[in-house]
């Protein structure tokens, strides 16, 4: 494999990417199942969309790397002007430094000795490195260990707008933050608030009114803080289902979206602005590619991919072209899936590959080892998935 710069169309090229130096794999159709594919016209489609709404409402982007997992797609984004990524976990911040990554966001807590070590091993290669906080006795742990190493760091308060998983609730915040600020070797730069039991609200006017009302909450804590904040305060927040609606809140300045990139059949499920029956801000870039193995049912054929292959969460995977109609994909056992037909379509043949958008994107890429990167019917290289496991 080499590294090198691979032109798409005329008007764009992208770096990073590892050719195929073998050549022996040049179509989709060619490539071995079940393995992950990204459709780079529909990703920088998906990539332009983002940065463009963002810009017109004058908020930064810093979009979240946990769901792709992949600091060839990270660089992607910054290079499209990206402030930085988010990272779910230390080790995903670890794997993005080692690549070369930097305005690196740690919106999980960071609560355990051995992790407060790392981060502060981690801030001498990262000094951009910020950490969402909510727990005093780990602000505590890690300003003492700021202090031993003569070290000071950027933080968010992370607050809990509803979703009750990590956070300090609103009514506490400006104590906490006065907490952080006692600190010393901390620089609060402002907070964090992600409203993830919003995200998938089906209605649109539903799910409007649900984040408009939570980032209310965190936008009051937001002007309370702001004297205490330094000259370019933070509020970062937001999600792939909320994009354009948080984008109109004035207070926000970055989004953390994350699956707008890659999309899955559980957020195509969701209404929008545009359109109450479907998802229509962005396209499914990635796919699942799986072959038919077994054909001697009626009415139904067997893939090569189960439960292995793709994570079960959210809605059925749906199969590309026949989204709610004809083929219809079903959990069929680890290793493999059922496709149904109707008599609309005929029925598939063994060797037959489908495309199929997946579940939750998120936890299917953290099952493969790269993306195989298709322009139209060709396959132009490949991305390691090399935050792949860095779940600690
Ligand atoms: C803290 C946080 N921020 C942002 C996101 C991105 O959300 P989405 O993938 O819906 O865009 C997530 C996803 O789970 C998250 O946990």
């Amino acid at each position: 494999m080499l590294i090198s710069t691979c032109s798409i169309n005329e008007n764009r090229s992208i770096e990073h990417i590892e050719m195929n130096t073998k050549k022996t794999s040049s179509l989709k159709s060619d490539l071995d199942t079940p393995c992950l594919m990204l459709d780079l016209d529909i990703l920088e489609v998906n990539l332009q969309k983002m940065k463009d709404l963002a810009g017109k409402a004058g908020k930064s982007l810093r979009p979240h790397a946990k769901t792709h997992k992949c600091s060839a797609l990270a660089k992607r984004q910054i290079e499209m002007g990206a402030i930085g990524v988010c990272a779910a976990k230390l080790s995903e911040a670890e794997a993005l430094t080692a690549a070369g990554l930097g305005g690196i966001l740690i919106t999980g807590p960071v609560t355990t000795k051995s992790k407060i070590d790392r981060i502060v091993s981690l801030l001498a290669k990262a000094p951009s490195l910020i950490v969402a906080v909510d727990n005093p006795e780990a602000v505590e742990m890690l300003g003492a260990a700021l202090r031993e190493n003569g070290l000071s760091m950027d933080v968010l308060v992370d607050i809990d707008i509803g979703l009750k998983r990590t956070g300090v609730a609103p009514a506490n915040a400006v104590a906490f933050a006065d907490l952080v600020i006692s600190q010393r070797n901390f620089r609060l730069r402002g907070i964090q608030a992600y409203a993830g039991h919003v995200q998938h609200i089906k209605s649109y006017d539903d799910r409007k009114n649900k984040s408009l009302g939570c980032l209310a909450e965190a936008a009051a804590v937001f002007k309370k803080l702001r004297p205490k904040l330094g000259s370019s305060p933070i509020f970062s927040a937001s999600g792939t289902g909320t994009h354009d609606i948080d984008l109109a809140v004035p207070e926000t300045t970055e989004l953390q979206v994350g699956s707008y990139v890659c999309m899955d059949a559980e957020y195509m499920a969701i209404g929008s602005d545009a359109d109450e029956s479907r998802f229509t801000a962005f396209t499914p870039a990635l796919r699942l590619l799986t072959t038919v193995v077994s054909a001697n049912q009626k009415g139904f054929v067997t893939v090569d991919a189960g439960l292995k292959s793709l994570y079960r969460d959210g809605a059925l995977p749906q199969v590309l072209g026949h989204e709610g109609h004809g083929l219809r994909y079903d959990w069929f056992g680890d290793e493999y899936g059922k496709i149904s037909y109707d008599e609309t379509t005929p029925p598939p043949a063994v060797g037959e590959i489908f495309e199929l958008v997946t579940s939750h994107c998120d936890p299917t890429v953290n099952l493969f080892d790269r993306f195989h990167l298709t322009s139209g019917d060709e396959v132009v290289g490949s991305w390691a998935i090399d935050l792949r496991g860095c779940s600690q």
